[in-house]
């Protein structure tokens, strides 16, 4: 396929009222037939654009998915349980989404034959040998949330193997932009919600573990080039190449929002990685994929409110601000 075949197809994105997958709709829905099917338990309809069809519903049951994907060419697979330490607190409720879930929607494709990108994760790695970690690294993960994103990953490639259907899993890092929030998100709207209140910067542990922390707007970028790939049954890394510790990080976000904010430290975290840093050379050469957005700059655009640069899939070089 070349980079416009994705222009008037129809699509489904799980998980689309989400923070990921909010930023794809809206790259996708002014050039394809764009449906959500999303059970809003973390999702915002108010992030999704009106002309999208939205089925509110659990990826979990089988008759909604069967609704949403009937007639779709390709599915962005992003509905999961997305905390790490949610999945350490109840694993076997994060599995029926992250997994028995996955699977529903690897069934569904094989039904429409349809294109499969899923969003999978470097926890699958867990703490990586060597850095940066690349595809081929080891993979041990050290919590539920890791075992249930490589079971996704692994299926995925199987079902390219066993039953030829395209897929794509993206193995994202650290990703961070606008709408990114609530008690469960990530760490940067953790701090900057923090530093903005003026209330402790809680870090977990010494501070000196690190992340590799990808873009939204890359991220969006990426799953667009693995939705037209033909390199598929394959996993890719998403990240940027470059890592920051939290502590350092947590000096960033405060000095960026002329914070007076304390820094705290806890306990660290149960299942907690050490180190985690992409190796992006495959997703390169591959899916011609480079991060754009560097981690000084993103924080800056975050802390000054600014829209996240939109991704076209037409031709994906073309970048233009929202309205
Ligand atoms: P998010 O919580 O904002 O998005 C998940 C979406 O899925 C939400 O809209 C939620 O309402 C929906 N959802 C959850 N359970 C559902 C269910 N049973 N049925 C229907 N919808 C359901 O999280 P996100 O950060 O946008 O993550 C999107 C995907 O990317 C997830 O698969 C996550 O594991 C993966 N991922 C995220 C990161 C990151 O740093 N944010 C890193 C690696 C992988
Ligand atoms: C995140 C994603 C996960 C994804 C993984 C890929 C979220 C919620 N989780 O997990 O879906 O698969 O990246 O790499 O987006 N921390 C603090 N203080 C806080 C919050 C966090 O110190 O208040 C620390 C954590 O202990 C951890 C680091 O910051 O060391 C990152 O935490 P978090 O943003 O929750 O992400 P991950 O656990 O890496």
């Amino acid at each position: 396929m070349d980079s416009s075949a994705i222009r008037d197809k129809t699509v489904l994105v799980t998980g689309g009222a989400g923070f990921i997958g909010s930023h794809l709709v809206e790259a996708l829905a002014p050039h394809t037939e764009v449906r959500v099917l999303d059970d809003f338990s973390t999702g915002e309809r108010a992030y999704l654009p009106e002309d999208v069809t939205v089925i509110e519903g659990d990826v979990r049951d089988p008759i909604a998915l069967q609704r949403a994907a009937r007639g779709v060419d390709v599915i962005f697979h992003h509905a999961a349980v997305v905390s790490v330490s949610q999945s350490v607190d109840a694993p076997r409720q994060s599995n029926r989404t992250n997994v028995d879930a996955s699977l529903l929607v690897l069934e569904q494709a094989r039904q429409e034959d349809a294109r499969v990108v899923a969003a999978s994760s470097a926890a699958v790695y867990g703490h990586p040998v060597e850095l940066p970690v690349s595809e081929t690294a080891p993979t041990e993960p050290t919590s539920p949330y890791g075992v249930q994103k490589l079971a996704l990953d692994q299926y995925t490639r199987l079902y390219a193997e066993l039953y030829d259907l395209p897929t794509v899993a993206l193995r994202y890092f650290n990703v961070y932009g606008p709408r990114q929030r609530g008690p469960y998100s990530g760490v940067i709207s953790t701090f900057l919600e923090q530093a903005r209140a003026g209330e402790p910067i809680t870090i977990d542990g010494d501070g000196e573990q690190t992340r590799d922390f990808v873009h939204v707007s890359d991220v969006v970028r990426a799953n667009l080039r693995a939705a037209t790939t033909g390199e598929t049954g394959e996993a890719y890394n998403v990240g940027t190449g470059e890592r920051i510790s939290i502590g350092e990080l947590a000096e960033t976000i405060r000095d960026a929002t002329d914070s007076s904010s304390p820094i705290v430290h806890r306990e660290p975290r149960p299942g907690d990685i050490r180190h985690s840093g992409a190796d992006i050379s495959k997703a390169d050469r591959a899916l011609g994929f480079e991060a754009r957005v560097g981690l000084e700059s993103g924080i800056r655009s975050l802390v000054d409110d600014e829209p996240a640069p939109l991704a076209s899939p037409i031709g994906d070089d073309t970048v233009a601000d929202p309205e």
